[in-house]
């Protein structure tokens, strides 16, 4: 079964709900007319009804950053993913490194987040990646990404790998502008559909995707996305302006 090539924009913390309406306008404009390539933006939640007003019911579609695995309860400052999919979102990212850098998640948080996008019935992104020592310590970050997807999939069934997208991203090539090379990328992806292999079966690793992330632009997409095991990008600064994030979701003409 043939993958669908999926283009995510994340826009971290940028754009109030006027500017994030603006870029949204500008993308859905530039990609019209596209077909056979799934596109998601994911605006901070403070924009998500603003562009959600604006993607209507069109191709382009919302998710968002971040949840609680919760789905309600005194967590403020908190969203569940079931709000979430109430403000329009089908995907929700999880695990960005950002989050696990900086708001200290775990693989078991990541693992519990998963399980609650899955059952707020909402498609999820789990990201994962090894940083730059743990690359040069040698062989080691390959059972290391191996071990964050088993991990973060714990507990997830066979039948909901069909609403889970795995996202590669090397945190040494995250705003660094240091892109994975295509065959840097081709062998971990490699490495992480064997695993869904082990864990699942093959037929749900051959139908999983497994996108790339960390400094994807116009000038690099096509070949990274000529990888066989590479089946889309997450983006965030390429992601920022409809010039150059549009280009990445028409990477095939
Ligand atoms: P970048 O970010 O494209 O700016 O490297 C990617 C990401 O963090 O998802």
């Amino acid at each position: 079964m043939a993958r669908m090539p999926l283009i995510a924009g994340n826009w971290k913390m940028y754009k109030t709900p006027a500017e994030a309406a603006d870029l949204a306008r500008s993308v859905v404009e530039g990609v019209r007319g596209v077909n056979g390539v799934e596109v998601l933006l994911c605006p901070p939640t403070v924009d998500l009804l603003a562009v959600g007003d604006v993607l209507g019911c069109g191709p382009v579609i919302l998710g968002a950053q971040n949840c609680h695995f919760e789905s309600e309860g005194a967590y403020t400052g908190e969203v569940s993913a079931a709000m979430l999919k109430a403000a329009g979102c089908e995907y929700i990212i999880v695990g960005h490194s950002e989050r696990r850098q900086y708001f200290g998640e775990s693989d078991q948080v990541v693992n519990k987040k998963v399980k609650a996008v899955l059952g707020a019935e909402l498609s999820v992104i789990m990201c994962l990646g090894e940083t730059l020592t743990q690359r040069e310590t040698g062989a080691g970050w390959k059972d290391l990404i191996s071990n964050q997807l088993a991990a973060g999939l714990a507990g997830v069934t066979a039948a909901d790998m069909a609403r889970v997208v795995v996202a590669y991203e090397p945190v040494w090539a995250i705003g660094t502008g240091k892109t994975a090379t295509p065959a840097q990328a081709g062998e971990a992806h490699a490495v992480l559909r064997a695993r869904l292999g082990d864990l699942y079966g093959g037929a749900v690793a051959a139908a999983t995707r497994i996108l790339y992330g960390g400094s994807v632009k116009p000038d690099n997409v096509k070949t990274l996305m000529a990888e066989e095991h590479v089946d889309g990008a997450l983006v965030g600064g390429a992601s920022l302006k409809a010039e150059t994030f549009v280009p990445l979701v028409r990477f095939a003409e």
